[in-house]
């Protein structure tokens, strides 16, 4: 049996561009991304059935519009799916799948280590050492935040969030989240629903975002949601960059208002805000939430089932819609 056609627009991790060659015929681009117009170009000459993307590549509805015929599943090796444009694949008949749950481990280490970042000035720290350290502290220079017992708001409380507040009960935080409902009780697991964003802020030291990007969360985080904050607060984002108002953020950082900041994600990626590299109290890391060997590979396979299952007529794993 011939072996169906698609086209993979961004190098892979050797094992998940080894099965890609092995269980499809595959397009693969080994040294760099494929620009829009090339990925179009190789699905049209490869007369390709399936494209294997990720969140660098937009489907919008421009894009979605001059697919050929030929393509009928489209997988994102990502959770987020905010590059795409839903309901234009919905309604050209695209089925569209991403790679939840592999990476859910990952992203929440990731959280957590910026978390921790922020709260203990570590950047500062590193710096000064890597300058070499020749004047010990006073007793009271260069203080961090403990993480430990205090409260946690969690923004989003999905797999990613409740992995994150999981790992705070080892630190004995208190957790509150807020979501659009109230997950079930045995999901919770100790934390405690408060339901709008507004109520939630002002009771905890350290927040944590994990709500999808998109118009509906666009700027949650603004001058007047951050003021809201007890000040001298943390802010973590390992979600969407598209989440918090910049601007709002680094004057809060400037102001005090937040102690600190943690952030793997930015409204403009790779070339974000250099202001914000130029503040001590950010711990800065480049969207790197599911960069683990493990879990690339993890959500790599996971997109080649999801695009194997539909072009052997059986539903996808993950489409985005049912
Ligand atoms: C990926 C992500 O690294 O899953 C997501 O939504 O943002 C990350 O895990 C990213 O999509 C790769 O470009």
């Amino acid at each position: 049996m011939s072996k169906h056609a698609i086209v993979v627009a961004r190098p892979m991790p050797q094992a998940v561009t080894d099965r890609a060659a092995a269980e499809f015929d595959a397009v693969l681009s080994d040294r760099a991304d494929l620009s829009p117009d090339a990925v179009l170009q190789a699905l049209v000459d490869h007369k390709a059935e399936g494209l294997f993307f990720s969140s660098n590549l937009k489907l919008n509805a421009e894009m979605i519009g001059r697919l050929p015929p030929t393509v009928r599943v489209a997988a994102t090796c990502s959770v987020g799916f905010d590059h795409i444009d839903v309901a234009a694949a919905k309604a050209r008949g695209l089925v569209v799948t991403n790679t939840p749950e592999v990476l859910t481990d990952c992203t929440a280490d990731l959280a957590f280590t910026l978390l921790l970042n922020a709260c203990r000035r570590t950047w500062e720290y590193t710096t000064i050492m890597r300058a070499g350290w020749r004047q010990s502290f006073g007793m009271r220079d260069n203080l961090g935040i403990q993480a430990s017992n205090k409260t946690l708001g969690i923004v989003g409380f999905g797999r990613i969030g409740r992995a994150v507040a999981q790992r705070a009960r080892g630190f004995n935080m208190r957790v509150l989240y807020t979501d659009v409902a109230r997950v079930a009780p045995e999901l919770e697991q100790g934390a405690v629903f408060v339901p709008s964003l507004r109520e939630l802020l002002p009771q905890c030291q350290i927040v944590s975002l994990h709500a999808p990007g998109g118009a509906a969360t666009d700027k949650l985080m603004n001058a007047e949601t951050i003021a809201l904050m007890p000040r001298g607060a943390v802010l973590v984002n390992a979600a969407r960059g598209s989440l918090v108002d910049e601007d709002a953020l680094i004057a809060a950082l400037q102001s005090g208002q937040l102690f600190s900041a943690g952030l793997d994600v930015f409204r403009k990626e790779p070339d974000f805000d250099m202001r914000l590299a130029e503040l001590p109290n950010v711990f800065l890391t480049p969207h790197v939430g599911s960069a683990t060997i493990e879990t690339r590979n993890a959500m790599g396979f996971r997109a080649l089932d999801n695009i194997a299952a539909v072009l052997g007529g059986k539903p996808a794993i993950d489409s985005l819609w049912s």
